[in-house]
């Protein structure tokens, strides 16, 4: 029988048995699977772990600020916070379609995870210690994002996840992955059992490519500053509701290529539309649209054509999954 205390002690286990005396390098999302799966490698082989934060720009508001605080406090781990949001954003430059979107991501990713763990071993290296090289990297896969890639029995490749389907043929990291057999209640459940702050481990899902997928055409500086505003708004009045546990996520969305016809303030305007996509859910695989209270809703449509200029409206979805997707690309 399994309980959060024995899935810590097998994969505490299975991890010394896989990664031995080498070292180890986890991508931190921000979200609650990267730290559940950096917490257990760390409770597995200790300061061989480094964490790597990278911020590709496509976060939402306040999310650096929150790992490098929340979760550093929580663990003591060691941490690296790499900006290449230049890198990720010149990538990207041109690129609407949403497959093409996450192979860019994910290789990206994979990119800035090398340098950085040349980075580490040099860092060590300097200091006189003898580091070796880094070898692993941690994925915070979970089984649902196997069976949705493809890697789980009969599944079709419905999206490739970047964890998942996205990572390069050149490879040059073993991948240690200690949630690829949990749901996501599972994975809280060990969070919980690892002693990581309610914040983090109650956090909703978010997506690896972040904003990138949220911003329906292109992505660039500007309209990812209208989508964080308008996603900030979204996520403080949930909160504020009390609704943010109940509703298991809550993309918004930009559809950056469509205007509309608004007034606003002294004046006809011509604006995007953002899409409201509240979802309830056990485990991503299905999903129910949420019925959110009418003056929620009333009060983050207010609050973000009032304080985003460039939305002039806000509209709800209410597409179960199937047959659509949770995020809209
Ligand atoms: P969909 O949109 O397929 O999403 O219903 C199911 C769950 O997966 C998340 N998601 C991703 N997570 N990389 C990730 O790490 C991705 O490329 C990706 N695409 C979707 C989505 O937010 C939802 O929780």
């Amino acid at each position: 029988d399994w309980t959060p205390a024995s899935i810590v002690d097998d994969s505490v286990a299975a991890i010394r048995a896989q990664v031995g005396d080498k070292q180890v390098v986890c991508g931190l999302s921000g979200g609650v699977d990267s730290a559940v799966a950096a917490a257990l490698v760390q409770r597995a082989v200790g300061d061989q772990l480094t964490c790597v934060f990278v911020d590709h720009g496509l976060l939402r508001a306040g999310e650096a600020e929150q790992v490098e605080r929340d979760y550093v406090e929580a663990t003591g781990v060691d941490l690296v916070v790499v900006d290449v949001a230049d890198q990720f954003l010149d990538a990207l430059a041109g690129v609407t379609d949403p497959e093409t979107k996450r192979k860019i991501i994910g290789r990206e990713f994979i990119r800035t995870f090398e340098s950085a763990a040349r980075g580490i071993v040099e860092r060590a290296a300097a200091q006189g210690g003898d580091s070796g090289e880094v070898e692993f990297l941690v994925q915070g896969t979970l089984y649902p994002d196997v069976v949705e890639s493809g890697g789980g029995e009969g599944a079709a490749n419905i999206k490739s996840h970047h964890n998942v389907g996205g990572l390069p043929d050149d490879l040059q990291f073993a991948l240690v992955e200690p949630l690829r057999t949990l749901f996501k209640d599972e994975v809280r459940a060990v969070g919980l059992e690892l002693g990581l702050p309610p914040e983090i481990v109650w956090r909703q899902p978010f997506p690896g490519p972040g904003l990138g997928i949220r911003i329906i055409g292109e992505v660039t500086r500007d309209r990812l500053e209208i989508l964080r505003a308008a996603d900030a708004v979204a996520r403080v009045e949930l909160t504020a509701a009390g609704l943010d546990r109940d509703v298991w996520q809550f993309p918004v969305v930009l559809l950056a290529d469509v205007r509309s016809v608004g007034v606003q303030g002294d004046g006809r305007t011509y604006g995007h539309p953002v899409v409201l996509r509240p979802v309830s859910s056990e485990d991503a695989m299905t999903a129910d649209w949420s019925r959110l209270p009418y003056e929620v809703l009333e009060t983050i449509s207010t609050r973000i054509t009032n304080e985003v200029r460039e939305v002039n409206r806000v509209v709800l979805d209410i597409t179960s999954k199937p047959p659509g997707t949770i995020e809209w690309e």
